[in-house]
């Protein structure tokens, strides 16, 4: 029988995800299914058992099921525990096991795809919500010199940083005078058509400014391209997270970049 796999969230029904893993299964040969499930907002346990008692293998995890994901999880990794969400369930164990790929999809689009080698460098990461907290320790991990984590609400950026050795968390005024050689936008305000109220001088000359959002030119990023920096949207993180999953269910890596080109439309 095909193996199963599908994204669960709510909504749902504009998730790439099928879309990405059926490139990716056929590129690598692997046999799988790959569906998607619009559980209840009070439904999420319950559907994901249904799932798995229908033989389903593991499932993608999106909004707004992260954080029940991770608390649903009898094991998790380390990632996901840094995190305090699951993007990934595995679902062939004895219990179902909790991973987080989200971390890894954006470090690996920063320096794979974008040429942006992370050792050494200043970055200010703009939000404290779930998107930011997910990638916090593989930034530090992939060697960021700095990270500051900067939030409209201040006493959430600090709340984050707080539990990150060497991490500074503090508002938007906190920022006056520091440029970054990365930029990344983990908030939610784009959503809204608006920009995260950054000083325009976080942006160095030739800085990287990357907005996790994906499939919209963002306010962010225009203001970040006013100030000369180089900006990207957030598909190659969608991509690459979903390379990471493929990996962990299956124990191959997909090629990623013809996916991402063709989701480009080039
Ligand atoms: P997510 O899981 O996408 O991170 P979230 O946990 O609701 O969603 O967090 C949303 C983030 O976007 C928060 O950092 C929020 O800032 P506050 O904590 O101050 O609310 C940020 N955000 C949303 N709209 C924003 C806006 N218009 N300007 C600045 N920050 C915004």
């Amino acid at each position: 029988m095909t193996d199963r796999y599908a994204v669960i969230g709510n909504p749902v029904a504009h998730s790439r995800s099928p879309w990405i893993h059926a490139e990716f299964a056929r590129a690598t040969g692997q046999a799988i299914e790959y569906g998607q499930i619009e559980a209840p907002l009070d439904g999420f346990a319950r559907a994901v058992e249904e799932f798995r008692a229908s033989g389903g293998k593991g499932l993608n995890v999106t909004l707004p099921f992260k954080e029940e994901a991770f608390r649903y999880c009898a094991d998790s990794s380390s990632r996901a525990r840094a995190a305090e969400a699951v993007n990934t369930l595995v679902l062939e164990r004895a219990a179902p096991y909790g991973d987080n790929t989200d971390g890894a999809g954006l470090v690996r689009d920063l320096e794979a795809n974008l040429g942006f080698s992370l050792g050494g460098k200043r970055v200010l990461l703009a939000g404290a919500g779930g998107a930011a907290r997910g990638v916090v320790e593989p930034l530090l991990a992939a060697g960021a010199a700095r990270l500051v984590v900067a939030n409209r609400t201040a006493t959430k950026a600090r709340a984050l940083a707080a539990r990150f050795a060497g991490v500074h968390g503090c508002g938007y005024d906190g920022l006056a005078g520091e440029a970054f050689e990365l930029v990344v936008n983990a908030t939610s305000a784009g959503l809204s058509n608006e920009a995260p109220a950054l000083p325009r001088s976080v942006f160095r000359d030739g800085c990287l400014a990357y907005d996790m959002l994906y499939g919209r030119d963002t306010p962010f990023l225009a203001m970040a391209r006013a100030a000369g920096a180089r900006a990207s949207d957030g598909l190659g993180m969608l991509v690459e997270q979903a390379a990471e999953s493929f990996l962990v269910w299956r124990g191959v890596r997909p090629d990623t970049a013809p996916v991402l080109a063709k989701l480009r439309g080039r």
